[in-house]
């Protein structure tokens, strides 16, 4: 997809034994890159992935990096959103809050949640709207695009990431850096807010988070090699601009798990 032309870092595979490594081995990449962006340039910012799989990464960071991570110059924002309330389960950003955002001490303006609770177009419009006053504003170069210093995302069993869908009208997007997403039917929640493939490509490390065997045929289509048309499915085409790694158990790697 020659439109997307930009430097991406090639994809590295790191296999964990199980959720909670991969989960300890994902807080680490994150408290390093915090620590390197508020060193470099001042403040860190971060997307979280929603799902169920960040879960224990977001516990875990709340325990261990409550005193040692530079909250007060971070910017949490999200990859996407499920429109619901806030205090609905299926929220990212509840989750998030509840397991993360409540137990550490960053400012409440430094986070930047979608407006689930608003119609999909509604809330995408303000969001994008957040992200570019967020990322240089009205002074922002010609062409500059929302830069997290680190994109945590989540994989579906489609190859579907953030809310960006396999054929999706979302995926095809290149100039606004939000939009309105649909979920296939048979979603949990199908109506969506997502950010946008310019946006993860931007981002300077991407990390994709995988566990469990339901994901070891995605991880098979992604990393297997084979001559499928891969570049179609969402999560082949994300990449950080610096690095790209997926963090995966042992059941999602399958015989990739044997090869180390
Ligand atoms: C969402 C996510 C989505 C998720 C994958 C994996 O809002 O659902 O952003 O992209 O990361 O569907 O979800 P699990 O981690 O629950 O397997």
């Amino acid at each position: 997809m020659a439109d997307l032309a930009r430097r991406s870092a090639e994809r590295e595979l790191v296999v964990c034994d199980d959720l909670a490594k991969v989960s300890e081995a994902a807080a680490g990449e994150v408290a390093r890159a915090a620590r390197e962006a508020v060193k470099s340039r001042g403040r860190f910012a971060i997307a979280l992935a929603g799902g169920g799989t960040p879960r224990a990464l977001y516990r875990l960071l709340a325990a261990r990096h409550r005193a040692d991570l530079p909250w007060d110059a971070t910017h949490v924002f999200f990859g996407d959103e499920r429109c619901v309330p806030p205090d609905d389960a299926a929220s990212n950003f509840g989750m998030a809050r509840a397991e993360l955002l409540s137990r550490v001490p960053i400012p409440v303006e430094q986070v930047h949640r979608i407006r689930g609770e608003l119609p999909a177009g509604e809330a995408a419009r303000l969001y994008d709207a957040e992200l570019r006053r967020s990322f240089g504003g009205a002074d922002a170069a010609p062409g500059a695009v929302a830069t997290f210093d680190v994109a945590l995302l989540g994989v579906g069993e489609d190859g579907h990431t953030a809310s960006l869908f396999p054929g999706s009208e979302a995926l095809e997007e290149r100039a606004r850096w939000a939009v309105a997403a649909e979920a296939p039917p048979g979603t949990e929640v199908r109506a969506r807010v997502t950010v946008t493939l310019p946006v993860l490509r931007a981002s300077r490390e991407l990390c994709v988070l995988a566990a469990g065997e339901g994901k070891r045929g995605i991880v098979e289509e992604i990393f297997g090699g084979a001559p499928a048309p891969r570049d179609a499915l969402p999560a082949a085409l994300v990449a950080g601009t610096e690095r790209t790694v997926w963090i995966i158990d042992r059941a999602a790697a399958g015989r990739f798990a044997r090869a180390r």
